[in-house]
């Protein structure tokens, strides 16, 4: 990379909000567009990214290149937190913004409702990952242009970082268990995998049965 795009990597700051909403939403299909399961972007940017710009702020790195940002790092280092954070105060707000956008008429919002509960019956969300080893958690996501040039790395590093300095005993992450190139990825950056449980992902207007890969690394010992 050229002296002009050098990378920054920095603290999220407000005024990175909607270039951090629409990475989430350019890559929240294995990489690509949301827009390949669910067309609003609004409630999916909020769900996925509010409580880390809002709540977390300081836990989140962004990549900066040329004065653009071109990939995150949401980090929560006490993901108990952030379940009462999304319970009590996202997702209420949440669903109001939803009726409103009148997501509950669209066809596509009940297809995810099902494919969660697939996911529930299927018991994809009983992890018997030991959280107190495990308490935080991140999502990471560069632009496609941007990737396999070190930025990840330089982002995972830096926050890392912050947890081991922190105190944080371990980080867990999930990914889709056919994203293979996210799975080398973190394989690369030194976590192990903790676990794979059944989880129905949504394919184009259609699903099919698959899994998550849950991975963790140990910062601190007890
Ligand atoms: C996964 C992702 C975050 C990796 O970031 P990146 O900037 O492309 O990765 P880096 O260039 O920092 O690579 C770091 C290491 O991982 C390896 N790696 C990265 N992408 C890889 C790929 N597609 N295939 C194989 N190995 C890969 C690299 O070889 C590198 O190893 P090295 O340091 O020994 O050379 C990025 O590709 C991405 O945003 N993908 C789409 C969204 C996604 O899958 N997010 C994570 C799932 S939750």
């Amino acid at each position: 990379m050229s002296a002009e795009n050098k990378i920054l990597i920095r603290q999220f700051l407000p005024v990175d909000r909607n270039a951090v909403r629409k990475i989430c939403c350019d890559t929240a299909d294995l990489g690509k567009p949301v827009e390949n399961f669910f067309s609003d972007r609004e409630i999916i940017a909020d769900m996925l990214t509010d409580y880390y710009t809002k709540f977390e702020p300081q836990s989140t790195w962004v990549a900066v290149v040329n004065n653009e940002v071109v990939g995150y790092l949401m980090g929560c280092l006490d993901s108990g937190r952030y379940a009462q954070a999304m319970l009590w105060r996202i997702a209420p707000g949440l669903f109001c913004k939803a009726l409103w956008r009148g997501n509950f008429l669209r066809e596509e919002t009940w297809r995810l409702v099902r494919i969660a509960l697939k996911s529930l019956k299927l018991g994809g969300f009983k992890r018997n990952i030991p959280e107190k080893q495990y308490p935080a958690h991140l999502h990471i996501d560069i632009r496609e242009e941007f990737r396999q040039r070190h930025i990840g790395r330089l982002l995972m590093e830096r926050f890392l970082q912050q947890a081991r300095n922190e105190n944080v005993r371990g980080v867990q992450l999930s990914v889709r268990g056919d994203n293979f190139h996210g799975r080398k990825f973190f394989e690369k950056m030194g976590f192990n995998l903790l676990g794979e449980f059944p989880m129905v992902m949504p394919v184009g207007k259609s699903f099919r049965f698959g899994q998550t890969a849950v991975y963790g690394i140990i910062l601190n010992s007890a």
